[in-house]
């Protein structure tokens, strides 16, 4: 999703851009990463590429420690020998949810899950890049892949009703293009260290699948569940509304509305 969208942006933008599909480069082959860098030269490296089933990481530790861990160590040392900055997407779920209030970048990380744990050895693989920015978001939805909304709008599909939906996590969702502007603006202010950004207001999946439904103008009815009504494999944050104050600060710039971000999606996504 990230990747395609960031592609996109900077295409637009006139950048010259190298986006490489998992079957052009395979991060976790060293050898190849190295050539790839070597090749093209890169003043930044956008490193979109992970392993993102959340629940499946749970039974494929090694795999996911491998994809969102070590190669990204791979990606710093490359990076390094050609004086690029390194950016690193990592995730609102490297948090426990214990807070109440938004989680700063300061905030002491404490992984609940198999992938939060993985990223989080991605973030510290990071940093051995000289030049390093791990920027932190969450709840992603983006045109090109699967996510949250297509899955609630297959169940509409489906005919299920009532939605039955969690309400008692929080978190903000953001829309990959919004994301791929953060990263522009941050890159373009040469940001550095840890940064976190998510599309405006915090809600919880069930106000956002209230929402979905509203655009949609589907006839379902929207009912909350638990989280413990809803058993997956991973364990998931009770709240992880990531602060902003960071971004806002380095590019001078409020964080994009997820809500219109839906309307977009829902135009451009058939
Ligand atoms: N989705 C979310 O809600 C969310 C929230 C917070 C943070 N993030 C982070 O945001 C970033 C982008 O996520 P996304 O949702 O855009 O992910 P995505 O749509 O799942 O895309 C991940 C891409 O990585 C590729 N990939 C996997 N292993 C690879 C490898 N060894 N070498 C090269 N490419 C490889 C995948 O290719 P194949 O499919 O061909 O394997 C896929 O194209 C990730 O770092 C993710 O952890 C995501």
């Amino acid at each position: 999703m990230v990747g395609r969208d960031l592609t996109d942006a900077l295409t637009s933008r006139d950048e010259t851009v190298v986006a490489l599909k998992h079957s052009d480069l395979d991060i976790t082959d060293a050898r190849c990463v190295n050539e790839c860098v070597a090749e093209h030269r890169p003043s930044i490296i956008v490193n979109c590429a992970a392993y993102t089933a959340v629940d499946q990481a749970e039974a494929e530790e090694a795999a996911a420690n491998a994809i969102n861990g070590s190669s990204v160590e791979l990606l710093a040392l490359a990076a390094n020998e050609v004086d690029a900055l390194l950016v690193q997407i990592s995730t609102d779920f490297v948090f426990d949810g214990a807070k109440r209030e938004p989680y700063d970048v300061t905030d002491a990380t404490a992984p609940l899950s198999a992938y939060g744990r993985s990223k989080l050895l991605g973030e510290v693989a990071a940093q051995h890049a000289a030049r390093s920015l791990i920027l932190r978001t969450s709840w992603l939805f983006g045109v090109h892949g699967n996510n949250f909304v297509e899955a609630m709008r297959r169940q509409i599909g489906k005919g299920t009703n009532p939605l039955r939906v969690v309400d008692d996590q929080r978190g903000r969702p953001t829309y990959t293009p919004h994301l791929a502007n953060a990263i522009i603006r941050l890159a373009i202010q040469d940001a550095r260290g840890i940064v976190h950004y998510a599309d405006e207001e915090e809600c919880t999946w069930f106000d956002f699948t209230r929402a979905i439904v509203e655009e949609t103008k589907a006839e379902v009815t929207v009912k909350p569940i638990a989280t413990a009504d809803y058993p997956r494999a991973a364990t998931v944050p009770a709240y992880s509304v990531l602060s902003t104050e960071r971004y806002e600060r380095i590019t001078g710039v409020h964080p994009e509305s997820w809500r219109e971000g839906l309307r977009e999606y829902l135009s451009v996504r058939a």
